[in-house]
């Protein structure tokens, strides 16, 4: 059975999803992104996915992320969880249906908030599956929180998260634009992609970052760089490559050379 580090690949919503529009999937992304692990055929491999258009506009409908204020959101709370598991089983098929070990653990199940932040989180299953050659598949999801009630955990922290439990090999970030930049690439023609950042530059480019497009309830991309920085603290790699484009997570599942943003502590 596999002890090997594993590698953590976050797939951002604006790539299975068109954040433009509620609940809408893009199939063909998805399909070839299953094609293109299944090429890769990578060892220790845990996948997350994020919410896109089938998350976010119902958790900003009930404003899910600040906590139960009322019994209106109880049903928004089951609604959102819902459309989650939905995309997920999308995704899931494609993985499958190529012969993936793919199996999915929502996070809804296994991990409880305090104020946001995960503070409890059953790993023995997931750690089982890893050892058995299983792909665990989590995705950002509804959660209960101590205090709270009830929020929203995000994909990139349950990746930096993750990370540091299991020690990982490096992080990989697919994304829908060819890296970071220092403004937003999509509104400003004159942003500036960075290929490597130490984790001290990375500190520095945080107030740069532009949000993100669409409806976005866990904070665009300052807030998905912020979650990475612990793991990068711990030494581990993070590679944030366009995912909406054919082979780049290919080539970066591969380790092989690809446009994108290396983040490493030194
Ligand atoms: C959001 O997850 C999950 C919900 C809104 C339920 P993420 O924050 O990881 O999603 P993306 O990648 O930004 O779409």
């Amino acid at each position: 059975m596999s002890q090997a580090k594993p590698t953590i690949l976050k797939i951002g919503g604006s790539v299975i999803t068109d954040k433009s529009k509620e609940m809408e999937v893009r199939m063909d992304a998805i399909s070839r992104l299953a094609d293109e692990i299944f090429e890769a055929n990578p060892k220790n491999l845990i996948i997350i996915h994020g919410g896109g258009s089938f998350g976010h506009p119902l958790a900003r409908k009930y404003a899910l992320k600040e906590g139960f204020k009322d019994a209106s959101q109880i049903v928004g709370f089951a609604e959102t969880h819902h459309v989650m598991t939905v995309l997920n089983g999308l995704f899931m098929d494609a993985l499958i249906w190529r012969g993936i070990p793919a199996v999915s653990i929502p996070p809804s199940s296994c991990a409880l908030t305090k104020n946001g932040r995960i503070a409890c989180f059953e790993e023995t299953p997931l750690k089982r599956l890893l050892e058995m050659g299983f792909t665990p598949v989590l995705y950002g999801d509804t959660v209960l929180d101590t205090e709270l009630g009830f929020t929203i955990l995000s994909g990139d922290q349950l990746t930096s998260f993750l990370a540091l439990r299991f020690n990982a090999e490096r992080i990989l970030i697919g994304v829908d634009v060819d890296g970071l930049y220092d403004a937003d690439p999509k509104t400003n023609v004159k942003a500036k992609m960075f290929e490597h950042l130490s984790l001290e530059e990375l500190k520095k480019t945080h107030g740069l970052l532009g949000g993100s497009n669409g409806c976005d309830v866990t904070g665009g991309m300052a807030n998905k760089i912020a979650e990475l920085i612990p793991a990068v603290e711990r030494g581990i790699p993070v590679l944030i490559v366009n995912a909406s484009k054919p082979k780049y997570l290919y080539k970066a599942l591969k380790g092989e050379k690809v446009k994108g943003t290396l983040i490493e502590k030194e």
